[in-house]
């Protein structure tokens, strides 16, 4: 199985070529899409290069727009226009370990779609600062709260995708465009009839290069998309019935 790995960047020029070098080197067989917002340090330019030398590598450039969410939404759109079968989104930053993507890759053989989990027995945190601790714990909570969804980290960027299941999902209903669009996809995802969720444990780290683009405009807005998500919609994942009506 190919899989085909969603890279969003913004500014991550000091990650971007140790990310793809790692990613080429593991035994099982990779795409790259990097999905770059005209990032003003010097990324794109990086990406090009990289794409250049590689076939597997290639590289959507975005201008005037930012967010993370519709930057997964131009890579998943590429990856299914090429065939994929399997679609993978992560981090950049080395947050999440490109070592893992294999163990991924395997535990979709039972499954539509595997979450790299901080959350579940043998998942951690290593080195991110209390507030993001806390944040994320309470992200995590009140998502659970709102929607009752099955998995314990819901807000988790490392997942694995089959494309069923992609295809399935009703981008036009998602209002997120940037973090909690993670959330909105996982609501869909599990809304689907049958869909088989796995939690794989990941070890999460802080990353050393560079900066986080999550700030409190992001949590804010995010929890605002989710709420109006939840007040739209009557039933819960797993019901059939009932979708919202856009906007
Ligand atoms: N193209 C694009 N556009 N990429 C972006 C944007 C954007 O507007 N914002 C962030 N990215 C890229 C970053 O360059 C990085 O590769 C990845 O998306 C995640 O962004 P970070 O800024 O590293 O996020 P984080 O580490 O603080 O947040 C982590 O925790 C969140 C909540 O648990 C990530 O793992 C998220 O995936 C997760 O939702
Ligand atoms: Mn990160």
């Amino acid at each position: 199985m190919t899989v085909w790995v969603v890279l969003p960047t913004y500014n991550e020029a000091a990650n971007l070529e140790r990310m793809i070098a790692a990613l080429l080197a593991l035994e099982l067989g990779v795409r790259v899409v990097i999905v770059d917002d005209d990032s003003p340090d010097g990324t794109g330019e990086i990406a090009d290069r990289l794409a250049a030398a590689r076939p597997e590598v290639r590289v959507i450039h975005r201008a005037g727009e930012r967010g993370l969410g519709t930057a997964y939404l131009a890579g998943f759109r590429h990856a299914l226009a090429a065939g994929a079968t399997a679609v993978l989104t992560m981090d950049c930053d080395f947050s999440h370990d490109p070592a893992v993507v294999p163990n991924l890759a395997a535990a979709l053989a039972g499954a539509d779609l595997v979450i790299g989990s901080r959350y579940v027995p043998g998942g951690g945190i290593r080195n991110w600062p209390i507030h993001r601790r806390w944040l994320s714990r309470m992200a995590n909570r009140f998502v659970r709260l709102l929607f009752h969804l099955p998995a314990a980290d819901c807000t988790s960027g490392f997942r694995l995708y089959r494309r069923h299941l992609l295809e399935a999902i009703p981008w036009e209903h998602i209002r997120s465009s940037g973090y909690s669009f993670l959330v909105e996809t996982l609501y869909w995802a599990a809304r689907q009839p049958g869909t088989r969720i796995r939690e794989v444990p990941i070890c999460f780290t802080d990353r050393v290069r560079g900066k986080s683009k999550l700030g409190l405009r992001e949590a804010v807005c995010g929890a605002g998309h989710l709420l109006r998500l939840r007040f739209s919609v009557r039933g819960r994942p797993g019901a059939t019935e009932e979708r919202p009506g856009g906007g």
